[in-house]
């Protein structure tokens, strides 16, 4: 299984990854966390995308096509995976289309989580991430047991550069003008799937496991 899932920032794609990759044995690639964990480690790339990622910027497509294509092909990978917040342009989409004819492969389907503006806003504020793990809580939808501490490995939560209200804004124009049209680029091809994301976590997972179930 190869699966897209798409959203704009704060749609819960993350959240609702980390249910998926655990229930189909899928390989988690995140674009924004390998650049997050690039820069914890200290590097050049990490430290240089966080640039852009702090104002709510995107890194170049040149750089994010290498990392995930690197991934992808690394010795041992797995050939079941779900690409999270990859492709965010029309430019990544067609990257991505040739990398998947390379290994002679197509997507499963593309989960696109449906959120409005507001909800976001409300969500991304909120957000709070354990510096350790990366899991992900909220302050009111999800809090932890014990403020500032994540449950499951005691690490400290913290609230990421970019939720602050202005880049959280200027994600959101970027969605707009940059990543909503690949939606149009994979309606065409019968794998895209529309998911109300302003349900509970477990409404959202439901309807992502049926509409996988109706697809494969
Ligand atoms: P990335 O880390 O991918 O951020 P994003 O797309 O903006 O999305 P988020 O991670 O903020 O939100 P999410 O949809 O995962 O929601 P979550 O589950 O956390 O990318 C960060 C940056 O890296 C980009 O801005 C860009 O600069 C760069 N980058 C990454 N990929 C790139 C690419 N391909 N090209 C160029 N640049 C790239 O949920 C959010 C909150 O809501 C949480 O607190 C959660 O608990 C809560 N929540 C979730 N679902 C629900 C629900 N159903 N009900 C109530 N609360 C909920
Ligand atoms: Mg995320």
């Amino acid at each position: 299984m190869k699966l897209l899932v798409m959203g704009p920032p704060g749609a819960g794609k993350g959240s609702q990854a980390r249910k998926l990759i655990r229930d189909f044995n899928l390989e988690h690639i995140s674009t924004g966390d390998m650049f997050r964990q690039s820069a914890e480690r200290g590097e050049e790339l990490g430290k240089k995308a966080m640039e852009y990622i702090n104002d709510g910027n995107l890194v170049s497509d040149e750089i994010t096509n290498r990392i995930v294509k690197k991934k992808l092909f690394e010795e041992g990978a797995n050939t079941c995976f779900l690409l999270d917040g990859y492709p965010r342009t029309v430019t990544q989409a067609h990257a991505l289309d040739d990398m998947l004819q390379e290994m002679g492969s197509k997507l499963t389907a593309v989960i696109n989580i449906v959120v409005d503006k507001e909800v976001i806003l409300e969500r991304m504020v909120g957000r709070r991430v354990c510096r350790d793990c990366g899991y992900t809580y909220h302050t009111h939808f999800k809090p932890p047991k014990e403020e500032g501490v994540c449950d499951k490995c005691g690490g400290e939560l913290y609230q990421r550069p970019d939720d602050k209200l202005e880049s959280v804004r200027n994600r959101l124009r970027i969605y707009e003008e940059k990543t909503r049209p690949i939606i149009d680029y994979y309606k065409g091809r019968g794998v895209l799937v529309n998911i109300n994301g302003m349900q509970s976590f477990e409404a959202v997972y439901r309807d992502i496991r049926k509409a996988l179930r109706d697809l494969t």
